[in-house]
């Protein structure tokens, strides 16, 4: 019996480190509010009953005591009217027996209800009265009969030489009967309660949870295969369809994500195919048959040109990955970005030299900002690397930069080819190249301006694009000025 009950609780426990399952504590909490309340209400009911029984009984001896008194006042001497009072009156009454007795000064009796001395004496009425004077006091028989009686001395004339007592004391068996009766159901309510209100509590508990349950048995099924799949929020509680709905949004980006990695998975296998084929054709074709040591050396230098561009790509790869991750990847120190930007010139000067493109650097003079050299020093690159291969002879790359409201703005504006309407918002993919049918030799692996944007995101920066096709392209850096350690 016990271990069943131990493995329904550990059934509504859906596991050790997870807490009570909803149902059990809602449960819990509706069977003991409802336990109490009807406790309550049976108990005050109770309480109300055996009160107003109470009250009737008091008035009643308090009646009968003002009738007796006013006999005793009126009458003293009609010994008859007195007894018929006390004799007859209160004999005749079944339900709320009552009796009374006369005594004059002496205590003798005068007028008693029949019975009345085989139950309560006047000693033993006259011996409680003492314990409590002047009130309304409970007593018993000898016999075990409960009663509730009242004394009253009542002077016969003004100066009290004579004084009568009146004692009244009224039956509470029916009282009692009425009283137990009653007990007998609060005891049954209660137990029908005890029963009823952690039924019903979990009948309530399981129908509130169902569509949690529902929800979290069609989210169980979904799986990378079928992160297309949605769970439904029509017809479910305002509750539960605002939690499908986020549920179903955050699927959204799930799925989004999803098809990015795959693309993305899928453009590396096709990018490192390219030059690893382009290496194995070289080389099978130079194995077919014996050649002089000088193909020997173009073919060597053909597929060392290869392994570079392999490397190149897998490098840029790897570093998109590792800045992805989460951690610090920054080293930060107050740069001037003026020598910065001279540097990247210096550096590509002879290149823009031989495309016969001017390079040129303003600005910058006195700019400083937390930044990792390094790595902007990586992103500009990039960026003039771009715009050399894009700008025809006579053209100008023109780098520039400046501070404001507290942030650093750097722009690399060429003379260049453009960019489309229609390629500018996917510059930044990664493999995305506007002119796929530009040659492989030529073009790089559409990795460059992803690498920036990367770049500009750990610095906590943003990077703008605006391109006019045959007029050329202007991209913006915009930099904190102070290190902000924000992550990607
Ligand atoms: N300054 C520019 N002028 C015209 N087109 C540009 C310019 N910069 C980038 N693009 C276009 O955006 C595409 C993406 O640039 P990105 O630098 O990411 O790749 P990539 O230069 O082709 O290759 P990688 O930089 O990896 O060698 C380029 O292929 C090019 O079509
Ligand atoms: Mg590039």
């Amino acid at each position: 019996m016990f271990s069943k009950v131990r493995s329904k609780i550990r059934h509504l426990r859906s596991g050790p480190s997870r807490g009570l399952s909803l149902a059990f504590r809602l449960t819990t909490w509706y069977s003991v509010t409802a336990f109490l309340l009807v406790s309550a209400t049976t108990g005050l009911l109770y309480f109300g009953v055996a009160a107003s029984l109470r009250r009737l009984s008091e008035q009643l001896l308090a009646d009968e005591l003002d009738v007796c008194r006013a006999l005793v006042r009126e009458r003293s001497g009609d010994a008859h009217a007195l007894r018929e009072e006390a004799e007859i009156d209160s004999a005749i009454r079944k339900y709320e027996k009552f009796y009374v007795r006369v005594l004059d000064e002496s205590g003798k009796p005068l007028a008693t209800t029949p019975g009345m001395d085989q139950e309560l004496s006047s000693s033993h009425i006259a011996r409680e009265e003492a314990r409590y004077p002047g009130g309304i006091f409970w007593l018993k028989s000898p016999g075990g009969t409960p009663y509730r009686a009242l004394v009253a001395r009542v002077p016969l004339d003004p100066w009290g030489t004579q004084v009568w007592t009146l004692q009244v004391a009224v039956d509470l068996t029916q009282e009692q009967e009425v009283l137990a009766r009653h007990r007998v159901w609060v005891w049954a309510v209660l137990a029908a309660g005890a029963i009823f209100c952690p039924w019903v509590g979990f009948v309530i508990a399981r129908r509130g949870t169902a569509p949690l349950r529902d929800v979290a048995e069609t989210a169980r099924h979904i799986g990378s295969s079928t992160l297309s799949e949605r769970i439904r929020a029509e017809g479910r509680p305002t509750e539960i369809a605002d939690l499908v709905d986020t549920f179903n949004a955050m699927l959204q980006r799930l799925e989004e994500s999803f098809v990015r990695l795959s693309q993305f998975s899928a453009d590396i296998a096709h990018e490192l195919r390219t030059p690893v084929n382009n290496i194995r054709g070289e080389a099978e074709v130079a194995l077919a048959r014996a050649r002089s040591a000088d193909e020997y050396r173009d073919v060597l230098g053909s597929c060392l040109e290869e392994a570079v561009r392999l490397s190149e790509v897998i490098e840029s790869l790897l570093f998109l990955a590792r800045s992805e991750s989460p951690g610090d990847h920054l080293k930060r120190m107050p740069e001037d970005i003026g020598a910065l930007l001279a540097d990247v010139r210096d550096y590509y000067e002879a290149a823009a030299a031989e495309a016969g493109v001017a390079l040129t650097v303003s600005g910058g003079g006195g700019v400083t900002g937390d930044v990792d050299r390094g790595l902007l020093q990586r992103a500009i690159g990039n960026l003039v690397s771009n715009a050399l291969a894009h700008t025809q002879a006579g053209g100008s790359i023109a780098m520039n930069a400046r501070e404001e409201a507290g942030r650093i703005r750097i722009e690399i504006a060429d003379t260049g080819a453009g960019i489309s309407a229609e390629a500018l918002p996917r510059v930044f993919d990664r493999f995305y190249r506007a002119d796929p049918a530009r040659p492989r030799k030529s073009g790089g692996a559409g990795l460059g301006l992803a690498i920036v944007r990367q770049i500009v995101l750990l610095h906590g920066g943003e990077v703008q694009v605006a391109s006019q096709v045959g007029r050329g392209t202007t991209v913006s850096v915009v930099l904190p000025k102070e290190a902000r350690n924000v992550q990607a």
